[in-house]
């Protein structure tokens, strides 16, 4: 089952991404929380623009739009009082994912989903510590908010449909390991401060 083989084979790719960020034992001030949205910025702006230029996926029951969060970005940013030419002149990652097919794209955007459920904790966190909420700053870790649980399930199932065989989930599989080393060569190349 397509599910259970990217959380296995991505499980220790996820321990790393979360060792990188160590986001719940630290409390960023809001210049360092605003400086790494701006990576994430720096990240999502592509790699979205990709994903939508990929033949067919808008054939699949995606809802691709609402999953989007370039516009979560760009609104945090700006509470956080970056302008637009700021934002505008952020570095972009060109090491990018392969993201020539459906399966590929399907494999990039589980990670990019996946990330909603930890962003669910971190929202939270940031609640707490730096009184960023999900209303002023803290969009894009918020996420979908109620909604996380309901679109994650429907991503997965969506998933599950399309992966008719082996060959399928191999290269959805390939591709979310691809995507999360890209995030972490991206993450590991920005200095912090
Ligand atoms: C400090 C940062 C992070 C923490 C604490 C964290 C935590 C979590 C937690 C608790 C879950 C499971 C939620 C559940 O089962 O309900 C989860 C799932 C997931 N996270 Fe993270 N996460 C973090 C960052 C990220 C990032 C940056 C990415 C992507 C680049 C990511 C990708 C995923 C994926 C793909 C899943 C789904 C695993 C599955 O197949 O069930 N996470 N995360």
């Amino acid at each position: 089952m397509i599910l259970k083989r990217l959380k296995d084979e991505t499980r220790s790719a996820h321990l790393a991404t979360e060792q990188q960020l160590d986001l719940l034992n630290q409390m960023p001030t809001k210049l360092e929380y605003a400086r790494l949205l701006g990576r994430f910025w720096g990240f999502y702006v592509p790699i979205e623009s990709k994903i939508n230029q990929v033949v067919g996926l808008d054939e699949l029951p995606l809802n691709l739009s609402a999953r989007q969060k370039k516009k979560l970005l760009w609104l945090d940013l700006t509470d956080l009082d970056w302008n637009e030419s700021t934002i505008e002149a952020l570095p972009l990652c060109t090491d990018l994912p392969t993201l020539d097919s459906v399966p590929q794209a399907l494999g990039c955007l589980y990670v990019l989903e996946g990330a909603t459920l930890g962003g669910q904790m971190i929202s939270r966190h940031l609640q707490e510590r730096i009184g960023i909420t999900p209303e002023h700053g803290g969009r894009f870790f918020s996420s979908y908010g109620q909604e996380v649980g309901s679109m994650w399930k429907a991503f997965g199932e969506t998933v599950t449909a399309y992966s008719e065989s082996p060959e399928i989930e191999d290269a959805i599989v390939r591709s979310a390991i691809e995507t999360f080393a890209a995030f972490g060569h991206w993450f590991q190349g920005q200095s912090q401060h």
